[in-house]
């Protein structure tokens, strides 16, 4: 069975009340919800993890390496600068899909660029919540 940990970065936890015409007005709890049945369904183990500050994701990663076979994660605006994520990513071997709900590349400029894609398995950009999802099945159908 695959183990596959989401972690959503800084303001995710505002997901539903934080400007719905970009993230849409699913909370985050109902988001929660429905990836744990998704993986259920898909006969995989999930957990969820979501933090507002850099060096907890970081651990969140570091803790993660022996206990997942997958990691989904929308580091939020860290994705444009943390060289810190994306070091950590780096640092660990489980494949790692950066995902994010609206189209980074057509938005404010500094959207455009991800630090963190480079170091992870793959991308997924502008499908809503859906983006999550998407990348769940690319970690259970494809690694
Ligand atoms: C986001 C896009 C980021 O640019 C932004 O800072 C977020 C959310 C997304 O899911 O679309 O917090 O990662």
């Amino acid at each position: 069975m695959k183990r596959i940990l989401v972690i959503h970065g800084p303001n995710l936890n505002l997901l539903g009340e934080r400007e719905p015409g970009i993230y849409g007005d699913v909370s985050f709890d109902s988001l929660n919800s429905q990836l744990m049945e998704k993986a259920k369904e898909m006969g995989a183990q999930c957990e969820i993890f979501q933090s507002n500050h850099e060096g907890e994701i970081i651990d969140r990663l570091h803790a993660a390496r022996k206990d997942f076979d997958g990691i989904v994660l929308n580091a939020g605006a860290y994705t444009h600068y943390s060289y810190a994520i994306r070091d950590a990513i780096a640092a660990i071997k489980i494949p790692v899909v950066e995902v994010h709900i609206s189209n980074v590349f057509a938005r404010d400029g500094f959207r455009s660029n991800s630090v963190i894609a480079p170091v992870c398995r793959g991308s997924i950009s502008g499908f809503g919540l859906a983006s999550y999802f998407l990348g769940m099945d690319a970690l259970i159908k494809y690694e």
